[in-house]
C-alpha cells in the first residue's frame, strides 16, 4: 500500500469527473477508505497512533450520548426500526420549520444522494458536477448510466468559484446538478445571493429546469442554508447530515429536505429500515438538544484558523476554509507525495487529491489542537523549491 493509494476513497475520483463522460460507465467502482488497521500494517505503526485527517469528521461525539444511550430502546431491538421514522422525521422537522412532509431520512447524506440519483438520472440522462467537488457524485452518476457533465469551477486563486454561466448551459437538458456547498474539497462556500440567483436561472429551464441537489453536509460550518428557499424552488433538494457538526458520523443519519411533491418521489426509493433503531434514537435526541452542535462548531472553527495559521507559519499555501477542513498546496505532486508519506509514517492519515487540479494538495480535517499539533511538527516546514 503507497502514500499515494492510502486517503484516497472516493477522492481519486473527486477531481475526475471528465467534460463529458457519456460512454465512462466504467469507473461506477467506489474504493473505500483503508482502515486503521490497514495502515498500521502498510507503515508499520501502532494503530493506537493513527489520527484520521481524512474522513472530514468531527474530533468528538456529543457529551450527553452516554445519557441517551442509557434512555435507548433497547427492549425494541427485537422489533425493526418505525419505518415511517416518525419521531426523527418530526425532530429534523422542527429544526428546521418545515413540515414533515418536506423530510427523507436515510443512513447519511449518501444515502440520501443515492436516493436523490435513482430518483432523478435516467440512462443517458444529463447530470451536472462542478469539479473539484465531491467524488460521490460521479460515482451515483455513474451507477445510473446517466452522462456526466463538468462545468468545472475557478481558479484556486479566486477560491474555486463556481461558473455560473457554464453550469446553466451545461445544465440545458439535464436531469439532475449536483451543488455542493460548502464544497468539498476546496472547503469554499458561494455567496448565498449568487446561489439563489444560479437556482433562479437553472429554474427557468423547460419544465422548472433540473433537479437542483444542493449538498450541506458542512452549512453548520459556514454560509447561509438553502432551507429557507425552498418555497421558490419546487426542484431542490436540500441534503444534510448528522456526521459533521454532530459529530455523530458512526450512527449513519442525514436527511434531505425538498418540498413535500418531491421529497414524495425520493421517499419512493428510500429503503423502509436502514437507520437502525438506536441510530434513529440518538439522532432524534442529538436534534432536540443542538448546544453542542453549535459549541462544536464554534471549537473546531477556532481550531481551524489557529491550525492554519501554524500552518502558514511553516510556509504552507494554505486557502481560506469555511467548512472543518484545510487545502494545503503543496505546489507539486511530488512534494505533496513526499509530506503525506511523512504523515502516514507517523500515523496520521492526510487525504490525497488527485489525479486532477488538486493533485499537489492535501486535505487535512481539522482535529483536536493536540492531534493538529501532532501532524504540524511531523509536516515541518515547507521544503523550499
Ligand atoms: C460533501 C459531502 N456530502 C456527503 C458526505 C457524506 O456524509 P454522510 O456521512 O452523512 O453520508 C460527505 C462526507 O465526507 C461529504 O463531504
Amino acid at each position: 500500500m503507497s502514500a499515494a493509494s492510502i486517503g484516497s476513497r472516493a477522492d481519486s475520483l473527486e477531481m475526475q469527473a471528465p467534460a463529458d463522460a457519456a460512454s465512462d460507465n466504467g469507473g461506477a467502482g467506489y474504493q473505500w477508505e483503508a482502515s486503521d488497521a490497514q495502515i498500521a500494517v502498510a507503515f508499520g505503526v501502532d494503530p493506537a497512533q493513527i489520527v484520521r485527517f481524512d474522513t472530514n469528521t468531527s474530533p468528538r461525539t456529543p457529551p450527553q450520548l452516554a445519557n441517551w444511550l442509557a434512555r435507548a430502546p433497547l427492549e425494541r431491538l427485537n422489533e425493526y426500526p418505525d419505518a415511517t421514522y416518525e419521531a426523527l422525521t418530526a425532530a429534523i422537522a422542527a429544526r428546521h420549520g418545515v413540515p414533515p412532509t418536506s423530510i427523507v431520512v436515510g443512513a447519511g447524506a449518501d444515502e440520501l444522494l443515492d436516493i436523490a440519483a435513482k430518483t432523478c438520472l435516467s440512462p443517458g440522462g444529463r447530470a451536472v458536477v462542478a469539479t473539484p467537488t465531491y467524488g460521490m457524485y460521479p460515482v451515483l452518476s455513474r451507477q445510473r448510466a446517466a452522462m456526466l457533465v463538468d462545468a468545472p469551477r475557478g481558479a484556486a486563486r479566486d477560491g474555486f468559484p463556481l461558473d455560473a454561466d457554464a453550469l446553466v448551459r451545461a445544465a440545458a437538458g439535464a436531469e439532475l446538478v449536483w451543488l455542493c456547498d460548502p464544497n468539498n474539497p476546496t472547503g469554499t462556500a458561494e455567496p448565498h445571493g449568487a446561489l439563489l440567483d444560479l437556482l433562479g436561472r437553472l429554474a427557468d429551464g423547460p419544465g422548472g429546469g433540473p433537479v437542483v441537489v444542493a449538498d450541506e453536509a458542512y452549512r453548520e460550518f459556514g454560509g447561509a442554508s438553502l432551507i429557507g428557499a425552498l418555497g421558490r424552488f419546487p426542484r431542490l433538494v436540500v441534503v444534510r447530515t448528522l456526521s459533521k457538526a454532530y459529530g455523530l458520523a458512526g450512527i449513519r443519519v442525514g436527511y434531505a429536505v425538498a418540498q413535500p411533491a418531491l421529497a414524495a418521489r425520493l421517499a419512493v426509493v428510500r429503503p423502509p429500515g436502514s437507520i437502525s433503531t438506536l441510530s434513529a434514537w440518538i439522532a432524534t435526541a442529538a436534534l432536540a438538544d443542538a448546544a453542542f452542535a453549535s459549541a462544536n462548531v464554534a471549537a473546531i472553527v477556532g481550531e481551524r484558523e489557529r491550525f492554519r495559521a501554524a500552518l502558514l507559519d511553516a510556509g504552507w499555501k494554505v486557502p481560506p476554509s469555511v467548512t472543518n477542513f484545510l487545502l494545503v498546496d503543496a505546489d507539486d505532486p511530488a512534494t505533496a507525495d513526499a509530506a503525506a508519506d511523512r504523515l502516514l509514517r507517523r500515523g496520521l492519515v492526510p487525504r490525497r487529491l488527485g489525479p486532477g487540479p488538486l493533485r499537489g494538495y492535501l486535505r487535512l480535517t481539522v482535529r483536536t489542537p493536540e492531534e493538529d499539533d501532532r501532524l504540524l511538527a511531523a509536516l515541518g516546514t515547507r521544503p523550499r523549491s
